[in-house]
């Protein structure tokens, strides 16, 4: 299973880059305002994420802010000419979809976003986009359950073997991810800190405690 790391912050991708999980980062608007980078200066951000990561760390999805079909593919276009990593990050409306057809014929990459349906995850699909992220988290924030529509969505991309691939989005906690990678989709897009909390368990705290106890009491 793949895990990208869902933050516009330099810093939480280099230290998830040296835990050595990387495999690719997400963006949006929100998380580029929490970064306080001026709206002239977005796409060098952007740039900049991509040269944080190596060839084997996967790619970096940047979203795009117009709405129309004429404004979307400029867009598109544009901010795939600012980096080979980068995967145009485009949301799911009609005209979303036209673009993300447009843009995948070509051959630039694209991740149809704000994805709450099957319906919306089949439209995706058939428009050729690259992923699709549904949005686990503000599903379940509303009582939803997220992860059956997880799994209605790898179902219906298995029963057609379209090449979409699904990237869970909106991870609150670490048991989505495992319950992800239970029904195997291609890769979850999380904050780090998340990630981060898979390595705990009181069980290894205490046992290397012990064990480290032990080594002492050997004799020399
Ligand atoms: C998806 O790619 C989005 O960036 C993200 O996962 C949204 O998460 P949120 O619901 O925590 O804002």
């Amino acid at each position: 299973m793949k895990f990208f790391i869902d933050t516009a912050n330099l810093k939480e991708i280099k230290k998830a880059k040296k835990l050595g999980v990387l495999d690719g980062v997400t963006t949006n608007p929100t998380l580029i305002s929490k970064e306080f980078i001026p709206k002239n200066n977005i796409n060098n951000h952007y740039i900049s994420i991509c040269q944080l990561l190596d060839d084997e760390d996967g790619d970096v999805s940047a979203e795009l802010i117009s709405t129309n079909y004429i404004d979307m593919i400029q867009e598109g276009e544009k901010l795939s000419l600012l980096h080979p990593k980068i995967v145009v990050k485009i949301p799911m409306i009609k005209d979303g979809i036209k673009a993300i057809k447009y843009l995948s014929k070509k051959n630039i990459k694209t991740n149809c976003t704000l994805v709450f349906s099957s319906g919306q995850a089949i439209l995706a699909a058939k428009s050729g986009s690259n992923y699709i992220s549904p949005f686990l988290g503000r599903l379940e924030d509303l009582s939803y359950n997220g992860l059956n529509l997880i799994k209605e969505i790898k179902n219906i991309y298995d029963n057609y073997h379209f090449d979409t691939k699904i990237l869970a989005a909106s991870i609150r906690n670490p048991l989505q991810i495992i319950e992800c990678s239970k029904i195997g989709i291609y890769a979850v897009t999380s904050p780090l800190k998340i990630i981060l909390s898979l390595f705990n368990h009181p069980l290894t705290k205490i046992g290397l405690k012990k064990f480290l106890e032990d080594y002492e009491n050997i004799i020399n």
